[in-house]
């Protein structure tokens, strides 16, 4: 199970829903951990959760990723080889809303993040962007080369961030800079031990079902029924988190191993409409959840799903879990932590 025993990676964002899972899958594989998260969207509990999980011990270190004293602090006391930078403000709507957090968050984050690995040698980073930079996409399944035209604030500072790191890329050619655009993650680790915990009402689809199936939400409301689908609501290429977290360890390694810089998408290449996730949700876990068709939701884009061929050509990483898994690991999780980590 162990790649690479003496390597070190730096962990952004790791109490966060995609961050808990890729240090278990960086620390079951024998990598070194130091973890950073400020815990404005993360529990410290997860930490617990994960060292119960893997038994292994890592690094905490409480801090803003734009602090670069603290980052500064860390790559010379731990022997860090490279970073997976994932700590990022992340709903939508949000972002309209608190522009500045986003862009200062996202892009001071990544910034901050970049100058201190420079300085301390040639970048070895894993960035988190997301399909999001894709907007509307003119067709699926979408490949890498589709055109970019993100929609929202949080979209942008995901492009941005992908700008900036073609950038360094250029102008330094050691540098080796993985930047992948993940579709949509749901599900959880299948011990039910680590999760997604969204603060306040879910922003997205899966959470929202969990909180419904457990009667801590009255109905779901599926936002349009009248879209060009074949069952009228909008389909996604959703990708269960364990999937997910194994495609940071495949670009990590791909990193370490090999020089220059790629980008590509995390997906499975299959779409799910809302009414299929619904209903296979229903049907793996024996249970009912009640739905109401409502108006559209500003902004949804009636379909897309990714084209992952390049994904697996590069990395030879390939999504393996099915929609089933993901409904069962996601209500198998809800069900033992109905309050998140309490
Ligand atoms: P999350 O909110 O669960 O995790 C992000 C973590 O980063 C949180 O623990 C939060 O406390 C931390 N954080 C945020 N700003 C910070 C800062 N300034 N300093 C230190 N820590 C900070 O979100 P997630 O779903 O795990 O997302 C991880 C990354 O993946 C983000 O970059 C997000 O944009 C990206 N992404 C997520 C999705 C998704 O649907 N979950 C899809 C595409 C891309
Ligand atoms: C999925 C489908 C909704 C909630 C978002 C971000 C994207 C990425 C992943 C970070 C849509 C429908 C939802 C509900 C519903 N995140 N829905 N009722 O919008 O595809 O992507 O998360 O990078 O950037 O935009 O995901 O889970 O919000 O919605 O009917 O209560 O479920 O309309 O069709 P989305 P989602």
């Amino acid at each position: 199970m162990q790649d690479k025993p003496t390597t070190t990676v730096l962990v952004t964002g790791a109490a966060g829903y995609v961050g808990s899972h890729t240090v278990v899958a960086l620390l079951e594989r024998g990598y070194g951990v130091v973890a950073l998260d400020n815990h404005c969207n993360g529990s410290p509990v997860a930490y617990e959760r994960v060292q119960k999980l893997t038994g292994a011990s890592f690094v905490k270190v409480v801090a803003d990723v734009r602090d670069e004293v603290a980052l500064a602090h860390i790559l010379s006391t731990y022997p860090v080889d490279a970073c997976i930078h994932l700590a990022a403000l992340k709903a939508v709507a949000e972002s309209g809303q608190k522009p500045l957090d986003y862009w200062s968050n996202n892009v001071g984050g990544l910034l901050a993040v970049l100058r201190a690995l420079q300085h301390a040698g040639p970048c070895r980073l894993v960035f988190s962007s997301s399909a999001t930079v894709y907007g509307v996409p003119e067709f699926s399944p979408v490949p890498e080369a589709a055109a970019l035209r993100p929609a929202s604030v949080y979209g942008q500072t995901k492009l941005a961030g992908e700008q900036i790191l073609l950038a360094l890329a250029a102008q330094s050619p050691l540098s080796r800079l993985a930047t992948l655009r993940y579709f949509n993650p749901v599900g959880a680790h299948p011990s039910g031990l680590i999760g997604e915990a969204p603060h306040g009402t879910p922003n997205n689809l899966m959470p929202y079902i969990t909180q419904v199936a457990l009667r801590q939400r009255h109905e779901l409301s599926v936002f349009g029924g009248d879209y060009p689908t074949p069952d009228g609501t909008c389909i996604r290429d959703y990708i269960h988190i364990q999937d997910l977290a194994a495609g940071h360890v495949a670009a990590l390694r791909h990193l370490l191993d090999e020089p220059g810089s790629f980008t590509v998408n995390l997906g499975t290449g299959r779409g799910t409409s809302v009414r299929e996730l619904i209903s296979t949700f229903d049907r793996v876990n024996g249970v009912c959840v009640p739905s109401v068709v409502v108006g559209r939701r500003s902004g949804d884009v009636s379909e897309y799903f990714a084209d992952p061929s390049l994904a697996k050509e590069l990395l030879g990483w390939c999504a393996r879990h099915t929609v089933e898994d993901m409904c069962r690991d996601a209500w198998r999780w809800q069900l033992r932590n109905p309050e998140g980590y309490t």
